[in-house]
């Protein structure tokens, strides 16, 4: 396994679409591989291959709702996923790891059903709430060369989105 270099918003890597996976082979899980200890290092709950350079319908998700002691069997491997069913709506900030130091407000679906293939081209679907389901959605617009800045209502820096969070603690207490 090796970290990959995260690319950032302003490449055009990023807003290209991505092929399908074809072959799944010892390159696809070096990529996997690869993509899963990138993502764990950099502290984020989803990373997608553009994001690291690799023009593949390739994703990995962080489900910290699952429930385990093992941090890598919270990882979603997602090969070539699409949306198969999506219902009710949430409101709230969405951040990217191509995107460092800047928050946005989208909205997003509730609950996400997707269905993809693992790493060995079996398919299977997937249910994600809250902030796993934003999560699907945030990544799979990757694949389509599309950033979350893009959706947001309303961006804010890192010091922003901390004074607004504080207010509204404030607000609550
Ligand atoms: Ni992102």
């Amino acid at each position: 396994m090796a970290l990959r270099n995260i690319v950032k918003e302003g490449d055009p890597i990023l807003t290209k679409k991505c092929r399908p996976v074809t072959e799944f082979n010892d390159r696809l899980h070096q990529l996997l591989d690869d993509m899963r200890q990138t993502l764990l290092e950099a502290d984020g709950v989803g990373l997608a291959a553009p994001q690291v350079g690799v023009l593949r319908r390739v994703v990995v998700v962080l489900d910290i709702n699952r429930e385990t002691e093992n941090v890598d069997e919270q990882i979603i491997e997602l090969v070539n996923p699409e949306i198969i069913a999506s219902s009710g709506e949430q409101y709230g900030t969405e951040g990217c790891l191509s995107v460092p130091g800047i928050y946005g407000f989208v909205t997003r679906p509730e609950e996400v059903t997707v269905r993809a293939q693992d790493r060995f081209g079996k398919t299977f679907e997937v249910t994600g709430t809250g902030l796993t389901a934003r999560c699907f959605c945030h990544e799979l617009d990757h694949l389509e060369g599309h950033l979350f800045k893009e959706l947001a209502d309303k961006l804010l820096t890192a010091e922003e989105l901390d004074e607004l969070m504080a207010r509204e603690a404030e607000g609550e207490a």
